[in-house]
This record gives structure tokens, sequence and C-alpha cells, in this order.
């Protein structure tokens, strides 16, 4: 069951972790930190039988918000899968102190981030590389949909086909220094996506050849690791945004 359609952002008791999915075989989390900077970091925790993938951790300082609520769901030490969907330190710097909780975690990540994950300070072995392709859970499947170049060249999404969720990383993020869980309205949404995607996303050609990458996967939902988790009443109109968005290269090199 699809439980974001009924949050109210001014209920939600953030001393827990917030419920966004539950169903027999396929339980989704919000897990993300609380913090007072218009970069908020979202984390997600997707379980599916003794599958646990934690997506996008965060950093240092996020440790120990992200680990007490997964505490609050599970072992932490029975985490048994990591998805970065690039290597920026604002989802990967924590990926060593989950280590030492668990240091059987396998790190998921395109084979261009794979190289650079080990500079953090863990083995290589930790990592592995995927790039597209899917995995197939207890229950469903994870798709991971190539996004070269929005904002790093081995980007991607992760799209699960039991709860259509989409995790989609820096893309869709939004900065706000009123940060709410869920977007409430799209249109004021919009413009703060729009301030992260014109300097990040490296231009219009690269948001529209991602978009064609989810082909016709039905999007329930799309959660960003920035900014708020977009609803499926505006995932069309989002998309729709995303397509025509001028960004990046598009505006530094204008004619
Ligand atoms: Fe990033
Ligand atoms: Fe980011």
């Amino acid at each position: 069951m699809n439980l974001l359609e009924g949050i109210r952002n001014d209920a939600l008791d953030f001393g827990q972790p917030v419920s966004l999915y539950r169903s027999t075989g396929r339980e989704v989390d919000w897990i993300g930190s609380l913090q007072d900077t218009i970069f908020h970091c979202n984390a997600y925790l997707l379980r599916s039988g003794k599958q646990t993938y934690l997506i996008d951790p965060g950093g240092r300082e996020h440790f120990p918000q992200v680990r007490d609520r997964v505490s609050k769901l599970m072992k932490p030490s029975e985490v048994t899968h990591i998805i970065v969907h690039h290597q920026d330190p604002d989802l990967c710097a924590s990926i060593p102190l989950w280590l030492e909780i668990n240091p059987g975690i396998t790190v998921l990540t395109h084979s261009r981030a794979a190289v650079l994950l080990p500079h953090y300070g863990f083995p290589s072995e930790r990592v592995t590389p995927i790039d597209g392709g899917q995995f197939t859970l207890a229950e469903g499947e994870l798709h991971f949909i190539p996004a070269p170049f929005l904002h790093f060249p081995g980007a991607f999404a992760t799209y699960d086909t039991t709860t259509g969720f989409l995790f989609s990383g820096d893309i869709f993020a939004a900065l706000s220094s009123d940060w709410k869980l869920a977007v409430e309205n799209l249109d004021e949404h919009l413009g703060l996506m729009e301030l992260f995607h014109i300097d990040y996303m490296a231009n219009n050609r690269a948001a529209r050849g991602f978009l064609d990458n989810l082909g016709d996967r039905r999007v329930s939902a799309i959660l960003p690791q920035h900014g708020s988790i977009i609803r499926q009443a505006d995932v069309g109109a989002a998309f729709s945004w995303l397509r025509e968005l001028p960004c990046g290269l598009d505006i530094i090199y204008a004619d």
C-alpha cells in the first residue's frame, strides 16, 4: 500500500522513520536526517525479504540520525546493500561507517562511480558495478535507469517495480529553507527544483535522454536525494517540466 498519498507534512513525527509503502514483501521508509540547511539530504530504506537496501545514505554528519532511524525498523548490522546513485560525499561519505557495522555490505553503483568510491576509505571489493540492468528481489525487481550527466557521467536512478517508486538521486532535487517531506504545491516546488537543476544538470538533452530511458514504466512517486517527494498526481507534470527545462550548458553557452 502506497502510504505517501495520506501523508500530511505537519502531522509527521520525525523522531521515527516515515513509512512510505507497506505490503507483504515490500517496505519502504524515509530514514533521512533533519538539518538546518537548504541542501537537505534524504535517505531511504527498501526492504524485501532478507534483502535490505539503504539508498543514498548520506554524509558522515548524517550517519547518527540515519542509523538511529534504521534501528527503529531493524538491526543496522542487517543492512545487506547500499545503493548510491553517484559518487558525491553528501550521499557516500557515511559508507565506511556502515561497513564498520557490517563489513559484508555490498555497495551498488555505476562503474564510473565504483572507481572513485574506495577513496572514501574502504576496499574496492565491497563495490559491485551496476551499469543499467536490473536485480530480482524476493518480490519484484529493481531497474537501474541510466541518467548520464545528470549530474555525474555515470548517474542513474532506481525504479522499484513493486511500488512504482523512482529513487532519482539528484534528479528532481530541490533547494529549500522550508523543507517538507512531500510536495504540497507543485507549481511552487518547480521553482525550488529549478534553482538546483540549472546549476547542476548538464543540459536539456541529458534530461530528455533520461526520461526516454525511463520508457513507459508506471511511476507512482519520485523520491529525490534533496528536496521533497513528488507524489503520483504530480509525477506527469514533473516529467513534463524536466523535458522542457533549459539547464547547465544550455544557459552557460547560450547563443
Ligand atoms: Fe550530487
Ligand atoms: Fe546530492
